[in-house]
């Protein structure tokens, strides 16, 4: 079989880790024998030395024109935020991404791999066995609404809304419970509707959508509530979905389960099952170029990328057991290296899956 894949390598310590990605999908092809053909197109920073622009026509097309994106993280270093190579990146860029092909679904999974309970700074006896999927709106909410600042009673007001339309709560309402019907079969929606009239909505449709899934159950908590959950008692978990803000923050928050934010992959689709694949942290310029970056992320995003885009579930897994083979050596890259085991470099470590994937 032959998949096009568009690779965005993005910056800081985008290029090293999605070249090990890249790496690792040519393992895979070699193993299965499908081929794999990347195009390389750039957004970003990158983009901005090239063209004077975060993201391109030339990128939109190369992007259309593949089965899927594989994207690194974008953005610079905090010193430099107001250069215009940096500055509003996040927007152009990234949310341009996610609007340009309408990828609402953000599916962003925390598995707690036996081989790496100890990385967590939660006691093994609280993390052990965690295994739940984040599904975030990605394309509405208050990243997308209006906002800006105006002056009342003579001063500077910021103000920035969330809202959202019933259609576009029901179609990731929909995603959340489809998923969970191949998981454990149950959705917690996380809103916050002691409060907010959007958060009703949400609860509103849930409840609508919830009875055409007889086999899958559900319940809600509160923002708040669900916040001190994942760190107390996070097994109790499957699917939670969550609107594009608050999932932002919880999946931060839920990556410490899994020892770190460069452990968590993660895909956003449309609803033409389109999708892009990227690592859920950020470009970390004060380490790129060092060989210091995790690329395990990268890689479980690849291999996201390999299941939902491909329809390749075996090779997805060996992907992951590969993953956890070199962790089960007790290789190490400098992010979770903590809890003992041996310190490596982002290539050593990508070495070691490709390895584990050869057999
Ligand atoms: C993420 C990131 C982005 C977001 C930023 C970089 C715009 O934090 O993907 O979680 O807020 O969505
Ligand atoms: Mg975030």
């Amino acid at each position: 079989m032959k998949f096009k894949i568009a690779v965005l390598r993005g910056d800081g310590i985008g290029p090293e880790i999605t070249d090990i990605a890249v790496r690792v999908l040519q393992a895979v092809g070699r193993r299965w024998d499908h081929d794999f053909a990347f195009t390389e197109a750039h957004a970003g920073g990158e983009a901005w030395d090239r063209y004077g622009e975060h993201l391109p026509a030339v990128t939109l097309d190369a992007c259309r024109a593949a089965d899927a994106i594989l994207k690194g993280p974008f953005g610079g270093p905090t010193s430099e935020i107001n250069h215009p190579k940096w500055a509003g990146i996040e927007t152009t860029a990234i949310l341009g991404l996610r609007r340009a092909f309408d990828l609402f679904m953000n599916l962003r999974p925390v598995v707690v791999y036996p081989e790496v309970v100890a990385l967590s700074p939660l006691r093994p006896e609280i993390v052990e066995g965690a295994d739940m999927l984040i599904v975030r709106e990605l394309t509405s909410g208050i990243y997308f609404g209006e906002r800006g600042e105006r002056t009342v009673d003579g001063e500077r007001q910021g103000f920035d809304t969330e809202s959202y339309t019933e259609g576009e709560i029901a179609r990731i309402t929909h995603g959340a419970f489809r998923i969970a019907r191949v998981r454990r079969k149950h959705v917690t929606l996380v809103a916050k509707s002691n409060i907010l009239d959007s958060s009703r909505l949400w609860r509103d449709v849930m409840a609508r959508v919830a009875p055409e899934y007889p086999d899958v159950t559900h319940d809600y908590l509160h923002v708040d509530n669900a916040s001190m959950q994942i760190i107390t008692n996070p097994r109790q978990f499957d699917v939670m979905l969550t609107n594009n803000m608050f999932g932002d923050i919880l999946s931060d928050e839920a990556s410490v389960l899994a020892g770190s934010l460069g452990m968590l992959g993660s895909a956003s689709l449309n609803a033409g099952g389109f999708g892009m694949y990227e690592p859920i942290h950020g470009s970390a310029p004060d380490i790129a170029g060092q060989g210091k970056a995790n690329p395990i992320a990268m890689v479980l995003s690849a291999a996201m990328m390999l299941r939902l885009s491909f329809q390749l579930e075996d090779e997805a897994a060996a992907v992951e057991t590969a993953v956890r083979a070199a962790l089960a050596r007790g290789l190490r890259t400098a992010d979770i290296a903590g809890a003992g085991g041996t310190l490596v470099t982002t290539q050593a470590m990508g070495e070691a899956i490709e390895a584990a994937l050869a057999g």
